[in-house]
């Protein structure tokens, strides 16, 4: 395909899929090929014709919540930030900060967007910046992400190259200094206010809210942390206008998603698509349905840290309400999905390994938690458990559970479990009964496959944590 019809394509899609409609994994553009393609004209338009506060407006407008997980109203947080609320405040620093760290096991979306069209986020995170008048904005990436963290820094150079970094972008009076900042590598470092901490050289434990980062955050001045595809969408609102934003999607959560599945699936994979599509299309129509013939025992709906759904749930709309009605929680978007020859007393106690690994030891109900689960599952799936270690468990999600800890790891970890122990408790129970893993005796082609990851398993804590997206 020549560049000339590339891009006619990509156009073609500009309206429906905003923030992939320029993404190329292969080569991405560079800042002329991507101001040709109508790059830069919403950063334009937020320098040149609006103030900070009309930029809010628009934003709030057109509802775009957070991708990073919780879904909290992006407009919202940036209200908070004192330069927005009194004017004589905007000669004071602040920051904004661009979470990229993404070590979510399942999570892979925000890669996408970093590596297929790093210039959309740069003008994002200007537009970002000059609303809450921040004058240096960090870009916090996770630390494996080499190809991105080349990428970006190339657009970066191109970016300061052409003026829209540094002085007087543009020829306006705005000012703006981006720096990249590759993360040593602790799922933590995701959490916004142990990002913070790492940030400025510190251990990465999170802090205690409040004050909130938008009030004192990084180096004690006002801080907007916020997730890739969240300002990935800010181009696209500012140049479309927020009623555009909210007619993409048919439901009351606004805009585009960026979905994602892996797992038991024929075709896992990253996608556009309007906020709301039902689980059974992103599954089935998207990621080609379940792999080996195997039936859906059940799925985590937004990454490793939400609840799980099962079969009776396929026809929920993937946005924020839907799935916290249908008692999970939408988070990342990522499918991991389930099949009923794989054992789910294993995954649970791989995601917990996880969880274990990388809690930053503050809190005790997650420091010491999370590898006593380790220890009670693994003795269960080892078959050695007994009927107490299940009301062991259930006090061990309560005693984890929100409002217990400082940050969400930790009732995060709880998630999949406690659902888990709901919807499978009769393979928890099979396995004390049995004295076995009834997975590992039954004779389906899935054996060696779980044979490999029981061994994994068994490894322990102390040799876990690999993010197994
Ligand atoms: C343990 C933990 C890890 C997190 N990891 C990420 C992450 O990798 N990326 C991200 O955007 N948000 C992550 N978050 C959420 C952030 O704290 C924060 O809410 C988010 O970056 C805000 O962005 P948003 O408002 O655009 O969603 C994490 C939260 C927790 C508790
Ligand atoms: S919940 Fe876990 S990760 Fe979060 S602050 Fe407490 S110990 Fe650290």
């Amino acid at each position: 395909m020549t560049s000339e019809t590339w891009l006619e394509q990509a156009l073609s899609q500009s309206l429906t899929k905003p923030l992939t409609h320029l993404v190329n994994l292969d080569q991405p553009l560079d800042l002329q090929g991507y101001v040709q393609a109508g790059g830069y004209i919403g950063a334009t338009k937020a320098l040149t014709q609006l103030t900070p506060k009309e930029v809010l407006d628009i934003v709030s407008d057109s509802g775009l919540k957070g991708r990073g997980g919780a879904g909290f109203p992006t407009g919202m947080k940036w209200s908070c930030v004192p330069a927005l609320q009194d004017e004589s405040k905007q000669a004071e620093p602040s920051y904004l900060i661009c979470n990229g760290d993404e070590m979510e096991p399942g999570t892979f979306k925000d890669r996408y967007l970093l590596e297929g069209v790093p210039h959309q986020l740069i003008e994002a995170m200007i537009i970002a910046s000059y609303t809450i008048s921040a004058n240096k904005a960090y870009l916090f990436l996770r630390g494996e992400y080499h190809v991105a963290a080349t990428r970006l820094q190339q657009a970066i150079d191109q970016a300061y190259e052409n003026n829209w970094l540094g002085k007087n972008i543009q020829g306006s009076k705005y000012q703006l200094d981006l720096y990249l900042h590759t993360s040593a590598g602790r799922y933590i470092c995701g959490e916004e206010t142990a990002l913070i901490n790492a940030l400025e050289g510190k251990r990465a434990t999170p802090r205690a809210k409040p004050p909130f980062p938008q009030v004192s955050g990084l180096f004690g001045k006002p801080t907007v942390v916020n997730n890739v595809e969240t300002l990935s969408n800010l181009p696209h609102i500012l140049k479309h206008g927020s009623q555009w934003f909210k007619d993409l999607s048919p439901n009351s959560d606004p805009g585009t998603k960026m979905y994602a599945a892996c797992g038991q699936v024929k075709n896992p994979g990253v996608w556009e698509l309007p906020m709301g599509v039902t689980i059974r299309e992103l599954l089935y129509d998207y990621a080609g349905g379940m792999k080996d013939d195997v039936n859906l025992k059940g799925l985590l709906p937004g990454g490793a840290s939400t609840d799980f759904l099962v079969e009776q749930h396929l026809d929920t709309p993937m946005d924020f309400d839907s799935i916290g009605k249908a008692g999970s929680r939408l988070g990342t978007g990522g499918l991991i999905v389930l099949g009923d020859k794989h054992c789910p007393v294993a995954m649970v106690l791989n995601l917990l390994r996880f969880f274990a690994q990388e809690s930053c030891g503050w809190c005790t109900p997650c420091r010491d938690g999370t590898p006593w689960v380790v220890e009670i599952l693994t003795r269960i799936e080892q078959g050695k458990g007994s009927p107490a270690d299940l009301a062991q468990l259930e006090d061990l999600c309560d005693f984890m559970w929100l409002g217990k800890t400082h940050c969400a790891l930790a009732p995060g970890a709880v998630e999949p479990l406690k659902s888990a122990m709901r919807y499978f408790k009769d393979d928890f129970e099979q396995h004390i009964e049995q004295g076995c893993c009834p997975y590992k005796s039954s004779n389906n082609e899935q054996q060696g496959e779980q044979t490999e990851s029981e061994k994994r398993v068994r490894e322990g804590v102390s040799q876990g944590g690999e993010n197994d997206e």
